[in-house]
């Protein structure tokens, strides 16, 4: 089955079969790099192989940067354009200051596609919130596309994003056109905006708050920070979604990717594997536990 045309998600692969491939990496050329808001880029890349790169929403990939390191980012592209695979990276550390270097033409590894996705097709018929801030668009951005891709299979559709201020708003184009629809209510709210701003201001807690959903008929989809995590949680709590219908995607140092070194371990799980996306119930009570 074509990724392209198909109404259900084609097989994530690409990763390889056994641990041994999986810890090979394919060689991937950066083919046009986007500066989004300050101090974040995004990447599209094309395999050298020519060979297309199957994955699911919410899934993730070891980049390497060549004789410097190694990190875990998110996938935040098309899963149904599975020849462009795509990344966008803040740059914090070694190994991400050094890739927001690189310039289109450049070549890096890439191992994946890893780590359990956002639940689709079993959320079919359900009322959809998604919930996130400045850069935790990223891992949501491929099942936002996916869910606007199979619009007729889901109820309302509703899109709350916070962001710091106004000049940092993600992939602030596509926002416009996900609200521009007629069939997606997207609610964009800053925490602090110059004088006159017309926009939203405040929490995205808030903005959850005033969304237009039947709570008990919704899925909801929230990254990124754990400190965005639980006022978005407890928001959804009152409008009816219980934890066992909420989805949220962590964050622990990588270094396999694949189960086999113990890195990301979050409590009973490995997040690698077990993760990143989890469904809330299964994991409120390590959250109570600091530096688990
Ligand atoms: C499943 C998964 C998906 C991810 N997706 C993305 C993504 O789509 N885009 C993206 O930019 N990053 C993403 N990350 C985070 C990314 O892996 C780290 O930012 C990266 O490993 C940092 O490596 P470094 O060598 O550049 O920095 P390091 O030298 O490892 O760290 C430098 C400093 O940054 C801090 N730091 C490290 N990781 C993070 C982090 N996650 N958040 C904030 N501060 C951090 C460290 O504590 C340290 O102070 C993801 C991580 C995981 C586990
Ligand atoms: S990163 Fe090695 S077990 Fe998860």
């Amino acid at each position: 089955m074509s990724a392209m045309d198909g109404s259900s998600i084609a097989p994530a692969g690409g990763g390889g079969g056994g641990p041994v491939d999986q810890m090979i990496p394919r060689t991937f050329r950066i083919t046009r790099v986007i500066r989004e808001v300050a101090g974040v880029f995004t990447w599209h890349l094309e395999a050298e192989d020519g060979q297309p790169f199957a994955f699911r929403p919410g899934q993730f990939n070891m980049l390497y940067l060549f004789g410097v390191g190694e990190v875990a980012i998110s996938i935040s592209g098309n899963c149904r354009q599975p020849e462009k695979l795509v990344h966008t990276i803040r740059p914090v550390g070694s190994v991400t200051k050094a890739m927001a270097e690189l310039k289109a033409g450049a070549t890096i590894g890439v191992r994946g596609p890893f780590g359990r996705g956002w639940p689709v097709e079993p959320i079919f018929g359900s009322d959809v919130i998604f919930v996130t801030g400045t850069v935790g668009l990223a891992p949501l951005r491929p099942l936002i596309y996916e869910v606007l891709h199979q619009r007729d299979k889901f109820g309302k559709v509703v899109i709350c994003y916070g962001s710091r201020g106004t000049s940092d708003i993600l992939y602030e184009d596509e926002l416009h056109q996900w609200r521009g629809r007629f069939d997606t209510n997207v609610h964009v709210t800053c925490h602090s905006a110059p004088a006159g701003y017309r926009g939203r201001i405040g929490s995205v807690a808030a903005a959850v708050k005033i969304a237009r959903i039947d709570g008990e008929n919704t899925q909801a989809f929230v990254c990124r920070s754990e400190s965005l995590t639980r006022p978005a949680v407890n928001a959804l709590r009152e409008k009816g979604v219980t934890s066992d219908r909420v989805w949220v995607t962590l964050e622990r140092n990588m270094k396999c990717g694949i189960g086999l070194c113990g890195h990301c371990q979050f409590g009973p799980t490995f997040m690698c594997k077990d993760g990143p996306v989890y469904r809330f119930d299964e994991i409120e009570h390590l959250f109570a536990v600091r530096e688990i």
